[in-house]
């Protein structure tokens, strides 16, 4: 038997049963923009950069599951301006310093803001105060550029099984802490090997002493646009 089909954006896509819209659309290499999903963890849809219309409704193609015969669009300039206002909304609420930042041509945020046409800032900049933690021997927390995507949280909860990372109060309040009653990085039971050190979509969770290993310019992104690398480096194995 042939599999089930839906069709994105006047094509057919096969899916298996139990796939989302966004890992089918992975699967069958098109890209729909995405941040807080992860193909090793189950989707929670916070960001709502994946939204996709499905029979003409808005959903989160990283959480509805793939449905034979629905008709869905992502490449639409509405939704790719519904995206963009998202994405802008996220380096407003940081502080993102883009042409300074170790991550800056491998880092997820940049790369779809690129995808997005996000050249400049659009909204007024919050410019929050916010501390940056040294006091690990090897990892450094540059909490300036957390985008509370929660992929540390998950990593470390459920695969390091140490839940170091938590994310703490609402709205523009929402923040990342860590768990030690000093509330420094320091003081917690991080390694570099954990799994939470390699899931930061951005440049917030740095290993010390390895900064530019790869220069500039000859990054994931530097090379290719997202919409065809597909897979982040922080979702690399
Ligand atoms: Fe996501 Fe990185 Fe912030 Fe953790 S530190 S919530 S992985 S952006
Ligand atoms: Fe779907 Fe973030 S990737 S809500």
């Amino acid at each position: 038997m042939s599999e089930p089909t839906f069709t994105l954006d006047g094509d057919d896509v096969p899916f298996t049963e139990g796939q989302t819209i966004l890992q089918a659309a992975l699967g069958a290499r098109r890209y729909v923009p995405y941040l807080c999903f992860h193909k090793d963890f189950k989707p929670h849809g916070s960001c709502k950069v994946c939204t996709v219309k499905v029979n003409g409704h808005h959903a989160a193609g990283c959480t509805t599951p793939a449905r034979a015969g629905d008709v869905v669009e992502s490449q639409t300039e509405e939704l790719t301006e519904l995206r963009r206002d998202l994405v802008q909304f996220l380096f407003t609420e940081g502080n993102h310093f883009c042409p300074s930042c170790e991550q800056s041509g491998r880092c997820t945020l940049q790369a779809v803001g690129y995808e997005l046409g996000v050249t400049q800032g659009h909204y007024n900049p919050l410019f929050p105060t916010r501390p940056l933690d040294a006091s690990h021997p090897d990892v450094l927390l540059e909490l300036n550029r957390c985008i509370l995507c929660e992929l540390c949280v998950r990593a470390s909860a459920q695969v390091d099984r140490k839940h170091v990372f938590a994310l703490s109060g609402r709205g523009l309040t929402k923040h990342l802490v860590v768990n030690a009653e000093s509330g420094r990085l320091g003081d917690t039971d991080l390694a570099v090997e954990d799994k939470a050190m390699k899931v930061c979509p951005v440049g917030a969770i740095l290993r010390k002493r390895r900064g530019f290993t790869v220069p500039i310019g000859e990054r994931t992104f530097d090379k290719a646009p997202i919409s065809q690398v597909l897979v982040a480096p922080h979702e690399e194995d």
